[in-house]
């Protein structure tokens, strides 16, 4: 019989989706009811929200359920994930109050919030897939480590930062750590590293991270 495939950890996969569409979508309402406002289009600005008070609702509620549904997924959370949090639910009431009241500098304000808090996460998972210096010789396993991963696994591969594994105590196959290095954890925050180093370069740094097992 012919199996469907189903990825592991297919609900969190979806909901990040769903969660995604629904930042944007709102984040697409935002933009138009601000730049009405800015314009001074007050009638259209009326016209719009009324037209788009239920779906901004299902909307709002979807992108805080699945929100908080993802952070409930997530073995750590770090600074920047309860700074993201906090910005986005602050925004809220501001952006309630800010077309409420049509006041232009309390929408855009709102706006920037939301903008930034998502801006700031996707820069840094960003930086953390970045080399601290340049290779010197790119196919070392332990340079490898040393500038992409011991930000987090730390030089000894025991540091657990931001929620990382600890190495001296890690059990999974080779085949297991390749995939992880590859396509990283899904809720953890583990980056994939697959379109930032070679094969080859993964095949050395997996090695190399063996040997911290005691
Ligand atoms: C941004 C922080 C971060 C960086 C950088 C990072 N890791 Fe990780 N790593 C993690 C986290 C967090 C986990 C735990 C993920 C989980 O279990 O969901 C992890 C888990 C792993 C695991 C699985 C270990 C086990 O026993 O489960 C391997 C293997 C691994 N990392 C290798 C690497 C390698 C190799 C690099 C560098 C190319 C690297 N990591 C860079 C955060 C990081």
């Amino acid at each position: 019989m012919k199996r469907i495939f189903v990825p592991k950890n297919f609900n969190i996969h979806f909901m990040k989706l769903v969660h995604i569409a629904s930042v944007i979508t709102f984040l697409i309402i935002y933009l138009i009811k601000t730049s009405l406002l800015l314009l001074g289009k007050n009638e259209q600005f009326a016209g719009f929200t009324k037209i788009f008070r239920i779906p901004e609702m299902i909307i709002s509620v979807l992108f805080l359920v699945t929100g908080i549904w993802l952070m409930t997924q997530i073995p750590v959370i770090n600074t920047l994930l309860i700074v993201k949090i906090i910005v986005v639910l602050a925004s809220i009431p501001i952006a309630i109050i800010g077309f409420k009241k049509s006041n232009k500098a309390l929408a855009s304000l709102a706006m920037i919030m939301i903008i930034a808090a998502y801006g700031l996460a996707e820069v840094s998972h960003k930086k953390m897939l970045e080399p601290v210096k340049e290779l010197s010789n790119k196919n070392d396993g332990k340079e490898i480590f040393t500038n992409y991963c011991s930000k987090c696994h730390g030089q000894n591969g025991e540091a657990m930062l931001n929620g990382s594994a600890n190495f001296s105590m890690s059990t999974i196959d080779d085949q297991a750590i390749v995939r992880m290095i590859k396509e990283g954890s899904t809720m953890g925050n583990m980056p994939a590293f697959g379109s930032q180093l070679s094969d080859e370069q993964i095949q050395a740094v997996g090695h190399y991270i063996k040997t911290f097992r005691k």
